[in-house]
């Protein structure tokens, strides 16, 4: 079966590589994506819907490499062709490329593999340095279905600002990439609250796919999902920031109680993630409207709009603040 992502690539033209620089920002979904149809496309089985993180992410640069092999470092640091980071991001690179050795330089600003999206912002930073590298003219929506072959995630991450990723339904994956949405909200915040910022054990991937595998509750998750994609977009557009977060908020402790029917159980959140949602349903019991959303990773992240900042910073004295329109 031919598949969209690789027939798009392969009938666009390109040049000889040039170093080719890009950035993108990582993304945090507030209706997650979780489980796949096809596993080879991550395609999914529910659509999502995202806010991008805006300097938080990662800074890509794709280059010809000086002496005929390939090279891939991660935060200044040269990686072992053989290390699963960089054979993944070469595999990546063999999309596109006709054997020609290359140089990949990658940089997060935010942790690696931490439940913080970091596939997301690196496959979609990857993606565009590689259409620049390769001079590829290419729209956003067409790098995002590339993107999507690197990470699920990766496909929200080429914009700034509100993402949704439809599913589509297409066998091979021609309608399954994402549109930014005409939604913009400049009081929207964004707060990470760390609790464990070093790499995971389980990847998202392979959470998922045990999780889709072996949980009972898992099917529920998808029409579940799909609506609640819905809802937080209405709820967007509206300015309904209550519905919002509520949604958001059920809509992760949803797919987390997935994990933990899975079997054998799954769980990213640690004792002082709950403890983190504990503080946060005390101070909304005394009137804070802020809401959670946890991915893959003990990592808690929170919404809630401008006004409210102050609280959440005395609540939560470590937090990290972002202001995903900044700029934009
Ligand atoms: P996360 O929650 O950080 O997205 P995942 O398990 O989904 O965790 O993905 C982590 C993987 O994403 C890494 O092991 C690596 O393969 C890939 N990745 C992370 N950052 C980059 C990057 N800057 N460039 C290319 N690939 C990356
Ligand atoms: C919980 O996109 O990292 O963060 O497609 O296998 O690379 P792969 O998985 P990935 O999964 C993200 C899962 C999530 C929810 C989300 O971001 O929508
Ligand atoms: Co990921």
């Amino acid at each position: 079966m031919d598949d969209a992502a690789r027939s798009l690539i392969s009938q666009t033209p390109k040049r000889e590589p040039q170093s080719f620089s890009a950035y993108a920002p990582s993304n945090i979904a507030l209706s997650k994506y979780w489980g796949k149809r096809d596993k080879a496309r991550n395609l999914p089985l529910n659509s999502s819907l995202s806010i991008s993180l805006g300097e938080w992410g990662s800074h890509t640069t794709v280059a010809p490499s000086e002496d005929g092999l390939d090279h891939v470092t991660l935060n200044g640091e040269s990686l072992a062709a053989d290390t699963a980071f960089a054979r993944k991001a070469l595999a990546f690179a063999d999309l596109f490329r006709n054997n020609c050795p290359l140089r990949i330089d990658t940089r997060n600003t935010i942790p690696t593999a931490a439940g913080l999206a970091s596939s997301a912002s690196g496959f979609a930073a990857l993606t565009r340095a590689l259409c620049g590298s390769f001079d590829m003219e290419l729209s956003e929506p067409e790098m995002s279905l590339i993107a999507r072959i690197g990470s699920g995630s990766a496909s929200r991450s080429l914009w700034h600002g509100f993402v949704r990723w439809n599913m589509g339904t297409a066998e091979d994956g021609g309608d399954s990439f994402a549109e930014l949405l005409p939604y913009r909200w400049d009081d929207f915040r964004i707060a990470i609250v760390k609790v464990d910022t070093a790499p995971k054990s389980h990847s998202s991937r392979d959470g998922m796919n045990h999780t889709t595998k072996t949980s009972p509750l898992f099917a529920a998750w998808p029409a579940q999902a799909e609506r609640d994609c819905r809802i937080v977009e209405d709820a967007i557009s509206e300015r309904d920031f209550k519905i919002l977060g509520e949604t958001v908020e059920a809509n992760a402790l949803a797919m987390h109680a997935t994990m933990q029917a899975a079997r054998p159980a799954l769980s990213y959140l640690t004792a002082q993630s709950w403890q983190v949602l504990e503080q946060l349903w005390q101070a909304r019991s005394n009137g804070l409207e802020a809401y959670a959303t946890m991915d893959a990773g003990a990592n808690v992240k929170l919404i809630f709009l401008q006004d409210s900042t102050d609280d959440i910073t005395s609540v939560f004295p470590d937090a990290t603040v972002i202001d995903p329109f900044a700029g934009q």
